[in-house]
């Protein structure tokens, strides 16, 4: 992994992993009660986690993507549920801020969000719109110097913890010739007059992380609110997208690497016909093979990381990154669940969490199938 990877990189991961060690106990608790405390949050401030991903100019640490992911993957493999939050702030939010925040934009939202006080919201999902993002139908109108915005978003991670999240919504009427005309990103405050949170989901993995519905009902925001330019949210949107990609093949990476630390024990300990079960080709191969699929999908990960911290197009391989490593993570923390056999299938043993954390990084932040056309679009174009 050295071609990639450097010591500074190295260090940040390890000191995360540090970090998550200590959460122990904790995260059951907040897994059960679905929440992540608001404290764990606030001792993401100070370790600088949330701020990696902002410029030093901004008063970040201006860590490289290949940190970021590596960052991650460790607290992925301690808990998915903070890693994905942590991966909507730092990495899709704070990212679309960086690039297309003016100078005020990024003076008034990055100190919120990576203070610990909170975690941002991409809201970009609807009811009735998901792998088809353009056919959103958020609305949103002028109304004297600012903006008025309508419409229901889906499924937004970190909405209840978020002091400002980045909405799409649609100025004029639709386009039937291009569907994504007219979307435009706004920096809306939760605390704005019309914004509500809708009731936290009940989801069959990550259940500490908050899922809601952003409800926008007449919301009104002013004229500051307008990320980027107006109309060209769409390209905004798909651009945090490609960047977050990376993130969730880190978080599948984290996942699946946990998952077969634990089969990988258990296996060495749990005897059966007189000898522990790892010395069996049924137990001890499936593990070899995982093991070479995690390298595989953290090669690829790094290789988009690195692509995009130097500037080049990255599109197609983050979407390999995260189609390969999402789909590893399935196979990986479902054999760790057969390796412990009955014991997987219990709540005592991690690994039931690890599977049904793991089974949400092929939907979210673009479906496998979505992946597969953004690849096959990239790679069959004329
Ligand atoms: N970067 C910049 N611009 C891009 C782009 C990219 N990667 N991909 C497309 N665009 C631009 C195009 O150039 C085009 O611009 P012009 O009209 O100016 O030429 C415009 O966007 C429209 O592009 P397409 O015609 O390709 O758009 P499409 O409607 O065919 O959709 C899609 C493409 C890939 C299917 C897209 O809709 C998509 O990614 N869908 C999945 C949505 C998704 O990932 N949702 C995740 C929700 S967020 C989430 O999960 C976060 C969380 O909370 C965990």
């Amino acid at each position: 992994m050295n071609c990639f990877v450097g010591e500074t990189e190295r260090d940040l991961a390890a000191a995360v992993a540090a970090w998550s060690a200590g959460l122990g106990a904790r995260i059951s608790a907040a897994e059960k009660a679905g929440a992540i405390p608001r404290e764990v949050i606030a001792e993401l401030g100070p370790l600088g986690v949330l701020r990696m991903s902002v410029p030093e100019a901004d008063g970040g640490l201006g860590a490289s993507a290949v940190a970021f992911a590596l960052v991650l993957e460790e607290l992925a493999a301690a808990w998915a549920s903070l890693a994905v939050g942590v991966a909507v702030n730092s990495g899709i939010v704070i990212g679309t801020i960086v690039r297309n925040g003016t100078v005020e934009q990024r003076r008034r939202w990055l100190p919120q969000l990576t203070d610990g006080s909170g975690l941002g919201a991409f809201a970009l999902s609807e009811p009735t719109s998901g792998s088809d993002a353009a056919s959103l139908r958020a609305a949103a109108r002028r109304d004297g110097d600012g903006w008025v915005l309508d419409g229901r978003k889906q499924f937004i991670t970190n909405a209840r913890y978020a002091p400002v999240a980045i909405v799409f919504a649609r100025v004029g009427a639709p386009d039937p010739r291009k569907a994504s005309a007219g979307i435009t990103a706004f920096l809306v405050p939760l605390a704005a007059p019309g914004v509500s949170v809708g009731p936290a989901e009940r989801k069959l993995g990550l259940r500490a992380s908050d899922t809601s519905a952003l409800i926008l009902d007449g919301a009104r925001v002013g004229a500051d609110a307008v990320l980027g330019e107006v109309g060209k949210g769409f390209a905004l949107a798909m651009a945090g997208l490609d960047g977050g990609r990376i993130n969730i093949a880190a978080q599948s990476i984290g996942i699946a690497k946990a998952a077969l630390r634990r089969a990988r024990s258990y296996a060495k300990e749990r005897r059966q016909f007189g000898r522990p079960i790892a010395d069996f080709e049924g137990v001890r191969f499936p593990l070899a093979a995982l093991e070479a699929q995690v390298d595989a999908a953290r090669l690829l990960m790094l290789r988009a990381a690195w692509l995009r911290d130097r500037g080049r197009p990255f599109t197609r391989e983050a979407a390999m990154a995260k189609l390969y490593a999402s789909e590893m993570a399935q196979r990986a923390t479902h054999a760790a669940v057969q390796t412990l056999g009955g014991n997987g299938y219990m709540r005592e043993y991690d690994v039931e969490r690890y599977a049904r954390d793991g089974r949400a990084t092929t939907i979210y932040e673009g479906t496998s199938e979505i992946q597969r056309l953004v690849i096959a679009r990239s790679l069959l174009a004329a």
